[in-house]
């Protein structure tokens, strides 16, 4: 029981030490594509790395990469990893500890992952400047990203119906309507969505039905917010809007108007 007592507290210290570098970042990254996990290590005491050990690890403790002794450490790389991470031997002889992880997949979506490091003095004895103190802390974000929304209008019924299809994770679908050259939000009185995920791929669906309110509405729009890529897809449907031709007018003519008052003015001077 105390080796565990203390190896928690000995975790639970390196988080003070380590203080502000423990900044837990987000990392966004599409699904199939890899994600770098940027970490060097600032401390101007060091000057020489040939001590440095680190390591990587997922929030299970399940090491993703190891180094020892100037080379990878391939044997303490667990094996859900293995072949899926590039190093930078030329990066890591300064203190840069930077890995990629490659074809990501939806199991990597929201793990967290830590990098831990010791460096020996230059002393030649047994002190450490970094005595395995957590450097880095990251969690993982993997999107599908969605096709473009497919959108039916029925003007008779006067309702829209948005579907998606294949995303992750669950899209933010919001509805604009155009009128009188100006978008305008919806009431969500008036929007009934439905998101179900699929268990085997784990993939949301979505589909939002909107009862689109009175009015001379020139367009109405889908937009599908996917929140880990920060990206927007947006579908339009526009009216066949004779009102919208009528409203042109008026502006035509001042158009009109005005021009002739110029033709006008330029013939008077
Ligand atoms: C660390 O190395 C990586 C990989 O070469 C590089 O992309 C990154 O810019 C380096 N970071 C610093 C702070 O030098
Ligand atoms: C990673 O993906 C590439 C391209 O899809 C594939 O050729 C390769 O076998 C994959 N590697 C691993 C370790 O899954
Ligand atoms: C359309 O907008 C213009 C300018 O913002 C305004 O003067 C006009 O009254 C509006 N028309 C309707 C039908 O809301
Ligand atoms: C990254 O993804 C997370 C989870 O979807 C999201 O909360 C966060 O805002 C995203 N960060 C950026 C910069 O888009
Ligand atoms: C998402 O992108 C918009 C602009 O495209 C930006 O203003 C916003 O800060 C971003 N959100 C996050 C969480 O990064």
């Amino acid at each position: 029981m105390l080796p565990k007592v203390i190896s928690v507290f000995g975790l639970f210290s390196s988080f003070v030490v380590a203080g502000d570098a423990t900044l837990v970042r987000d990392v966004n990254t599409t699904i199939s594509d890899s994600a770098v996990l940027e970490c060097s290590i600032q401390d101007r005491a060091i000057t020489d790395w040939k001590s440095l050990r680190f390591y990587w690890q997922d929030d299970r403790n399940v090491v993703l990469y190891s180094y020892n002794n100037g080379r990878k450490v391939a044997e303490h790389v667990n094996e859900l990893y293995q072949h899926r991470v590039t190093d930078f031997p030329q990066d890591i002889v300064r203190g840069n500890i930077t890995i990629v992880l490659k074809n990501l997949t939806l199991d990597d979506n929201g793990r967290t992952y830590s990098s831990f490091a010791a460096v020996l003095d230059d002393s030649g004895t047994t002190r450490y400047h970094l005595e395995h103190t957590q450097i880095c802390e990251m969690t993982l974000h993997v999107a599908v990203p969605y096709q473009e929304p497919r959108l039916d209008v029925n003007t008779e019924a006067m309702s829209a119906v948005c579907s998606l299809q294949g995303g992750f994770p669950a899209p933010d679908i919001q509805w604009v309507l155009l009128h009188n050259s100006s978008h305008q939000a919806v009431e969500s009185r008036n929007v009934n969505t439905e998101t179900k995920q699929n268990v085997h791929d784990h993939l949301y669906s979505s589909r939002s039905i909107l009862h689109i309110p009175a009015g001379r509405h020139e367009a109405v729009s889908c937009l599908s917010h996917n929140p880990t890529l920060n990206r927007t897809v947006k579908v339009t449907h526009n009216f066949n809007t004779a009102g919208a031709a009528a409203r042109s007018s008026p502006a035509a003519l001042t158009v009109y108007l005005i021009a002739a008052a110029v033709v006008l003015l330029t013939a008077v001077q």
